[in-house]
Order: structure tokens, then sequence, then C-alpha cells
């Protein structure tokens, strides 16, 4: 079988022979559970962990998603377990959870990269809407994040967070509701940074700017175009830019590291115009 073309984002291929500044045994011995790992920034992460030796576990609602990552990986001789689970369900997530530990014995590392929203003008938000964005950007990585710390308290296990979040200082017109939720994400991550910190647990953020994604895809061609030049570089970004952040974060390289934040957006917090969706007549 052919790999899969994607109109947007990196296809396999890409994934599997994009140079990496990693040596390639850089995460042997790693666990990681990577929620949201069935496309987007959570595949290509799981590409590399792979790549890079660390056993995987990638997580979402939809198995068949999973499954044909996993598919992908093992083309190639790399492996990843799917799991099914929804964030939203904190059962779901301590089977999740459970399942890791019967299965690798416990994780090291988790990246939180499900998520989801739509465009949409704030003041037209139901409460439906917002709290099913709240849920899943807010409550369920939260849930996720605490989840693991509790096994790691419980086993003293050092362990390391990334939450893959979003730029939020100057807001994002268009998803007021998961820029609240990520800034929510932000702040509990540097919360907790603290108090998880005699546990060994480090917790940090990566806030992507614009980013080549098949996530793209739910925007309109004037959204996407404006994005690509909404910062100074004048394009996206791509899913390995941030894929080798979160491996310096989450691995050694990252050790003194905690509470951090760090923007990959190729400047758009200095200059570029960000808006999702409709751009209303006053600010063209
Ligand atoms: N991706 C988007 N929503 C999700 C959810 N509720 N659980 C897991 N992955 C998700």
């Amino acid at each position: 079988m052919e790999s899969e073309i994607l109109e947007f984002g990196m296809d396999d291929k890409e994934l599997e022979s994009h140079p990496t500044i990693y040596r390639p045994d850089f995460l042997v011995g790693k666990v990681a559970v990577i929620s949201g790992g069935g496309s987007g920034i959570g595949r290509a992460a799981a590409w590399l962990f792979a790549r890079l030796g660390a056993r995987v576990v990638i997580c979402g609602r939809k198995l068949e998603k999973l499954k044909s990552v996993a598919a992908s990986l093992k083309k190639v001789g790399l492996e990843a377990q799917p799991i099914v689970c929804n964030i939203r369900d904190d059962e779901s997530i301590e089977a999740m959870f459970s399942k890791v530990e019967n299965l690798f014995g416990g994780c090291d590392i988790l990246v939180n990269s499900a998520g989801g929203q739509y465009p949409q003008p704030a003041i037209d938000f139901t409460i439906k809407g917002w709290n099913a964005v709240i849920e899943t950007n807010l409550t369920g990585t939260w849930l996720m994040m605490q989840t693991a710390a509790r096994y790691w308290r419980k086993s003293s296990r050092p362990g390391s967070i990334v939450n893959i979040v979003t730029v939020v200082e100057r807001g994002q017109p268009g998803i007021a509701h998961s820029c609240a939720a990520r800034a929510g994400v932000i702040a509990l991550s540097k919360t907790v940074a603290i108090e998880w910190a005699p546990d060994k647990i480090r917790v940090n953020c990566i806030g992507p700017g614009p980013i080549d994604t098949e996530g793209q895809r739910v925007y309109t061609e004037e959204t996407r175009n404006r994005s690509a030049r909404s910062n100074p570089m004048m394009r996206f970004g791509d899913s390995f830019d941030i894929a080798e952040a979160i491996i310096f974060l989450a691995a050694e390289s990252g050790k003194f590291i905690t509470g951090e934040n760090l923007i990959i957006d190729g400047g758009s917090q200095l200059w570029g115009e960000f808006w999702v969706g409709e751009k209303p007549e006053y600010f063209k």
C-alpha cells in the first residue's frame, strides 16, 4: 500500500525521512503517551518518538485513525500501541493509564495534543458549544495531567508532561473558547509545575502558531491564506517543528525546564495578524 498522501500536513514518507537533530537512540528506554496521536502534531510526535527508540502509546477517540498511524509505523519497522481514550471521560482515561501500566509498566512522558475547536464569532457561542470546547481542551487535558501525575506519584517515578496549546497572548478572534481553554492549560501547567516539582514531575507547554497539518482542513481558503501570512516568516510551520520541540522539553534535554510555555510561531507574537474565520468589514 502506498503511504497516505495528504493535501495538508506531512505524509508518512516525510515523517519517516525528515531529518532530525536527535541521535537515533535518544529516547531508548522511554515510554511516551501521546493523546491526539492519530493526526496532526500528535501523529508527527508519535513518528519522531518511535524513530528515536521510545515505546509509544497513541490515544484518541477513533480507533481507526490510531490503527492507521500504527500500521504506517509498522511498515517501516516502528511501533505504536493504539489505545482508545475519550479525554472528556475520567473512567476512560483511568482505563487507558491502567492499560499502559500493564503493557509497559507505566510511562515517562505524556504529550497532550488532543483537542479541537470550530471557528465562530464569540457572540454566537451557545452554552453547549462553549462547554464542549472547554471540556475537551481544558478539562480533558487537565484530567490527563492529573491521572498521569497520580500514577507517577504512586510509583515514585519521575514524569514529564508537554501540553500543546496555542499562542494566547493577543487573544485569537474566531476561536475565543479554545483560546480561553488553552490559557487555562498554561496557567494550570505553571501552577502544577510548582506543586509537582517535589515528585520530579515537570510540566511544560508549547504554543504553536500556524502549522500546516490536516487540522487546516476545517478552515476556509481565505483563513488559511491569511494564516500563512500571519508571521514575519510569511509561511506555515510544519508538524516536525513542533515534534522536535516536544522532545527537547520532554526528554533529558529539558531536565531544568518546567512551567515554561515555548512559543513556536515564526514570530507572530511580534508581527502579523491572526484571525480565524470570517473577518468583519471593520477590520478590513
Ligand atoms: N480529540 C478531540 N476530542 C477528543 C476527546 N474527547 N478525546 C480524545 N481525543 C480527542
